[in-house]
């Protein structure tokens, strides 16, 4: 039950009969767990934000490796399987480098804030304690011109910070805004928080800009422009170690051909370019693609290639091209790898396939995919990227398998 921990003495009010089960909200802790500590959250009890603020890190971090095993093991049918302990977030906090917030109107005053879970009540915050500091600063100053009437018809907003140059870039999804309106918006914002870099608004059919449309990272020797709609990782204490990780487990050799699948900016594929012979990357964004290319010639990569496809397509016309490669990286969605990729990456024989999931469901049912196609699991690594909530990303290896099956 949300907000509950194992072994709690509680009373709950029944919101849902299911026959066998019930579903239920917390009404009053009688026994806390040795576990439970206050939410430094004032909005943690309503917000659906965060799922764990009421249990210590450490703690937050044993659960998410019970939860973590019993998943793979359910969904996948997998026994024994080398899981390491869980990697904690250096910063448990403020670890986010991007808030997608929603709005509603009082009047003509706009509140920024979250949904409930599951549901579309919404919930007006003054801050977000997982959020980078400055995301804050600027939802201060955002709701500060509310107040004056300067916000006018925003449906949702993002905001993005740039770690490295300290500079935020704020994109409104609204389909009223003109490009007056938009400058207009930008000096105004300017003049309170000068770490502004652009503001955006993304219409249904164009995006209108003033300022920079991008952000600027560096991770390792890597830079790297991400514009407002490409993905990019958000925890940014586990930038460096994540691009450690996916190297240590690729170890790719001079004479490597990578296949990048779900490349995004190129966030992986151009520091493996650097030690493999050569890297194809695969994203559907155009957005990422173009970001990739740019990110591959700013960086002088050139044993790199960008696809803007879906997997699903892409992996047949490269196989159709004989491209050849020896491992496989994915980093699909939550929703894992469709079949079609599975098998497509199956026909590719590669010796090494390894897989970056957010999503222990997804990767369960996929990991045993593999199993059964020939490969064996070398080792799995969870991750805490989201601390405060119940997400968990992983990194698994998986090595085509020396057994032959009969
Ligand atoms: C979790 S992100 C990973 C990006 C990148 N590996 C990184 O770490 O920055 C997943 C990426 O998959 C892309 N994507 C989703 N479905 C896809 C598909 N069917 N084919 C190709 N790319 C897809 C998205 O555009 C997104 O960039």
């Amino acid at each position: 039950m949300p907000k509950v921990i194992p072994d709690e003495t509680v009373r709950v009010k029944i919101t849902k009969d299911k026959g066998d089960y019930y579903f239920g909200e917390l009404v009053e802790i009688i026994k806390p767990a040795k576990e439970r500590i206050d939410a430094p959250c004032p909005y943690f009890n309503h917000c659906g934000g965060c799922d764990y603020q009421h249990i210590k890190y450490q703690s937050q971090l044993s659960f998410k490796e019970n939860i973590f095993f019993e998943t793979i093991k359910r969904v996948g049918g997998l026994n024994e399987i080398p899981i390491n302990p869980i990697i904690p977030s250096p910063e448990p906090f403020h670890y986010r480098l991007k808030a997608q917030l929603k709005t509603s109107r009082t009047g003509e005053r706009v509140n920024l804030g979250y949904f409930k879970k599951d549901s579309h009540s919404f919930i007006p915050i003054e801050e977000c304690i997982i959020c980078h500091k400055k995301i804050n600063a600027l939802i201060n100053v955002l709701l500060k011109l509310s107040e004056q009437n300067l916000l006018y018809h925003l449906d949702e907003i993002e905001i993005i910070y740039s770690k490295l140059t300290d500079k935020l870039l704020l994109s409104l999804s609204e389909n009223k805004i003109n490009k007056n309106r938009l400058e207009n918006l930008y000096s105004i914002i300017k003049k309170r928080i000068n770490e502004i870099t652009g503001v955006l608004s993304l219409k249904k059919t164009k995006v209108d800009c003033v300022g920079k449309n991008f952000i600027e990272e560096r991770v390792k020797d890597i830079d790297y422009r991400v514009t407002s709609e490409s993905f990019f990782q958000v925890n940014y204490s586990l930038h460096e170690l994540l691009v450690n990780q996916i190297m240590k487990l690729v170890s790719p050799r001079k004479k490597d051909n990578i296949l990048d699948i779900y490349s995004g900016v190129g966030t992986f594929s151009l520091p493996i370019a650097l030690k493999a012979n050569y890297v194809y990357g695969i994203d559907e964004s155009e957005s990422s693609i173009r970001d990739a290319l740019y990110n591959q010639k700013s960086n002088k990569i050139k044993n790199c290639e960008f696809l803007k496809a879906k997997a699903e397509d892409c992996l047949i016309a490269l196989k159709n091209k004989k491209v050849t490669c020896n491992t496989v990286l994915i980093n699909p969605p939550r929703s894992g790898c469709s079949e079609k990729v599975k098998k497509s990456i199956i026909s590719f024989n590669p010796l090494n396939i390894i897989y970056l999931s957010c999503n222990p469901s997804t990767l369960g049912r996929d990991l045993s995919f593999f199993i059964r196609s020939g490969y064996e699991i070398k080792s799995i690594q969870p991750i805490d990227q989201f601390p405060q909530t119940y997400h968990i990303e992983a990194l698994a290896k998986l090595e085509k398998s020396k057994q032959i099956k009969v």
